[in-house]
C-alpha cells in the first residue's frame, strides 16, 4: 500500500479550512488599491458650484423679470420709437431736391429750373409747376407730349413717364414723385402747396397706365 506523497499541492488545497481560505483571499485583496479611504471631492464641489448657479438664475428672474409682462419693459419698442423719429426727420423738400438733381429732371428742365429755350420748358415761375396738382402729378406719374404753352413761350417735344406705369423706365414710387414736385412748387421762388404721397397714389390707383398725357387733355382737368 502507497502512501500518498506530500508533495501533492491538492493535498493543501484539501485540508483548507475556512480560516486558511478567508487569510488567503485577505492576502490577495491587500494588493489592490483601496479607494475607500480617498473620497473624492469634485462631484461634491459641483453640486454646490450649480445649486448656486441655479440660486442665482432664479433670484435673478425673481428681482427683474418683472413677472415677465410684456409691459414692463420692451426693448423693441425702443428701437420703434427711434426709426420713427429718423422717419420724421426727412424733409420732402431735402429728398425732392436730390432726386431732381440726381441725374433726372436735372438733365432737362436744367438745376436753375429755367429749361432750355426753344427745347425744354422751365418750371421756375410756370404755371403748370406751380398750377393744380392733378394736373402735375400726371405730367411726372406718365409723361407729356405734343404742344404746350408754359410762361408765355410756344413747346413741342416729349418728357417721360417717371411713375410705377407701363412704359415709364423710371419706376419712381408715388413719394418719389410726391417729394420731387414738393420741391418743384418751392424752389427758384415758385409758391405752390406742396404734394402728398398720398395725393399722388390716389391719382395712381384711379388712372392707372396712361400714355404721355397732352396739354389739351390735361386743361380738360379742372
Ligand atoms: C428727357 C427730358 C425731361 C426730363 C428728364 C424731365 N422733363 Fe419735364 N418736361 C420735358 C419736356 C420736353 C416738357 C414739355 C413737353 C411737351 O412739349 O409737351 C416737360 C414738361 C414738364 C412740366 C410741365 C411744363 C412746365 O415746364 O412746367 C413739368 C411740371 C415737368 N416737366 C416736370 C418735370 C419733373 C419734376 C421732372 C423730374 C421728375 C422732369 N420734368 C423730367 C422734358 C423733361
Amino acid at each position: 500500500m502507497s502512501t500518498p506523497s506530500n508533495q501533492d499541492p491538492r493535498l493543501d488545497q484539501a485540508a483548507a479550512t475556512d480560516d486558511s481560505v478567508l487569510a488567503q483571499h485577505e492576502k490577495v485583496l491587500g494588493k489592490q488599491p483601496d479607494d475607500r479611504g480617498h473620497y473624492r471631492l469634485t462631484p461634491l464641489v459641483m453640486l454646490f458650484v450649480f445649486a448656486g448657479f441655479i440660486f442665482f438664475g432664479a433670484t435673478y428672474l425673481g428681482r427683474f423679470s418683472g413677472h415677465f409682462d410684456p409691459r414692463v419693459y420692451n426693448e423693441n419698442l425702443k428701437e420703434f420709437g427711434a426709426s420713427k423719429a429718423a422717419a420724421v426727420a426727412v424733409d420732402p423738400v431735402v429728398l425732392g431736391e436730390k432726386l431732381f438733381n440726381n441725374a433726372a429732371c436735372n438733365t432737362c428742365h436744367q438745376t436753375t429750373g429755367l429749361g432750355l429755350p426753344g427745347a425744354i420748358p422751365p418750371l421756375a415761375g410756370s404755371d403748370w409747376a406751380q398750377g393744380p396738382e392733378d394736373r402735375v402729378i400726371r405730367i411726372v406719374l406718365h409723361g407729356l407730349q405734343g404742344p404746350i404753352k408754359v410762361a408765355g413761350k410756344d413747346f413741342n417735344s416729349a418728357m417721360p413717364a417717371f411713375g410705377k406705369v407701363a412704359g415709364g423706365g423710371f419706376n419712381w414710387s408715388d413719394d418719389k414723385i410726391a417729394a420731387v414736385l414738393t420741391y418743384v412748387r418751392q424752389a427758384w421762388g415758385n409758391k405752390a402747396p406742396p404734394i402728398t404721397a398720398a395725393k399722388v397714389a390716389e391719382i395712381h390707383s384711379q388712372v392707372g397706365d396712361h400714355k404721355p398725357w397732352t396739354a389739351e387733355e390735361l386743361e380738360a382737368i379742372k
